[in-house]
């Protein structure tokens, strides 16, 4: 059998909720179709930070580096700043493997009735690409004459034409393996510097993908859109920000953010690939057990696909359409009253 060793990062909240849950679905589609998995557990968290003044160990990158896929559930507590729990764990990880695609495919499926009129299964079927190592997301900036009336914050864009380009590259390819469509979110009517340059680079990487229709948007009118008309979609391309954006979005359109799952790419495969659900450590429900695990094994999914078993990533989300069509199990925030190991539980009859 196939041996995969996977990094797994539980993290906070929630995450140490999900993870389990995505990690019993694998075992279980590994027994059915001859894979094994065997999970090195890191404890790097806000509960290490707290403990030790770090979210990981200085060498931590050095001790993922070799395995076959990272699998993290989320990060993040309301008694430790953003800036250090996620700058001092997700993001070194995002940027130090190169993961300049993080992909986030939406569907709307039988059984979970999506907030927006229309929005049926088989209909809306869309992917956001987002650009996932720079963008807004720089550290290139700082505060000014703090506590004066002049004080003031800076912060830069980087937009680079190799980190932009390559993750266009994905996005049109993808595209041409699925409907054949781009649309790529900008906002060069006001950003008056980098969406320009991102719109130049969107023109030029479409020469390259003559079967490949796209059309370019502006984020906001795009939002609308993504609401009012969701089935046009097939392949949606924005910068760090906008896609970050526009992903929460989307799975709001599918139906809630318990459901979203995410591939942090190194398409080049030199370092590995991470994979998390798009939600957070949400703190408002952590602890009490009812914390939806969809998105965490749909992303499961996406690692299975990623390792190159795509009949067991397909199990998966067969299973997930019929327990979501054939069952009325559902977690509360989809309007059920099962818990993350009921629901678990009722799918992993399907994926035997
Ligand atoms: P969030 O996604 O954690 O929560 C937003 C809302 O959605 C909350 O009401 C939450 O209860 C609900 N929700 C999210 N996932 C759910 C699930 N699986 N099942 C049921 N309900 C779910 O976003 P937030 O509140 O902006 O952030 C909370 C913390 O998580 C912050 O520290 C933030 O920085 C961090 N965060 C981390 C990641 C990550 O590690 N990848 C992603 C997003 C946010
Ligand atoms: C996500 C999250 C992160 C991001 C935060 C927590 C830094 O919102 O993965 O979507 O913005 O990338
Ligand atoms: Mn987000």
């Amino acid at each position: 059998a196939t041996h995969h060793h996977i990094a797994l990062i539980p993290g906070d909240g929630i995450g140490r909720e999900v993870t389990p849950a995505a990690c019993a679905v694998l075992d279980a589609v590994g027994a059915r179709h001859g894979i094994r998995f065997s999970y090195d557990e890191f404890d790097w968290s806000c509960a290490r930070y707290r403990e030790l003044g770090a979210m990981m160990p200085a060498d931590g990158l050095d001790r993922l580096r070799h395995h076959d896929a990272i699998f993290l559930g989320a990060v993040g507590d309301p008694g430790v700043p953003d800036h250090i729990s996620l700058w001092g764990l997700l993001i070194p990880i995002r940027r130090g493997f190169r993961q300049y695609v993080n992909l986030r495919p939406i569907k709307v499926f039988e059984g979970v009735p999506s907030p927006v009129r229309g929005a049926e299964p088989g209909v809306v079927d869309f992917v956001v690409v987002r650009e996932n190592v720079e963008g807004e997301y720089s550290e290139i900036g700082g505060r000014l004459n703090r506590g004066f009336p002049e004080e003031m914050a800076v912060q830069e864009a980087v937009f680079t034409r190799a980190g932009v380009t390559r993750v266009l590259e994905y996005a049109f390819t993808l595209a041409g393996s699925r409907r054949g469509r781009v649309t790529s979110a900008t906002k060069s009517n006001g950003i008056v510097h980098t969406l320009p340059f991102w719109d130049e680079l969107v023109a030029e990487t479409a020469v390259g993908h003559p079967a490949v229709g796209w059309e370019q948007e502006h984020i906001d009118a795009l939002c609308a859109k993504i609401v009012l008309e969701p089935a046009r979609f097939d392949v949606i391309v924005g910068s760090n920000l906008f896609g970050d954006i526009l992903s929460d979005l989307a799975a709001a359109v599918a139906g809630g953010i318990g459901l979203a799952p995410a591939a942090n790419l190194n398409p080049e495969r030199e370092f590995p690939s991470m994979f998390e659900p798009v939600h957070g450590s949400a703190p408002d429900i952590a602890g009490r057990g009812i914390a939806n695990p969809l998105g965490a094994i749909w992303t499961a999914a996406l690692m299975l696909e990623h390792l190159g078993h795509v009949e067991a990533a397909s199990t998966v989300e067969g299973a997930l359409v019929e327990v979501l069509a054939g069952t009325g199990i559902r977690t509360p925030d989809l309007g059920g009253t099962a818990s993350t190991e009921e629901f678990t539980k009722a799918l992993l009859e399907f994926v035997r």
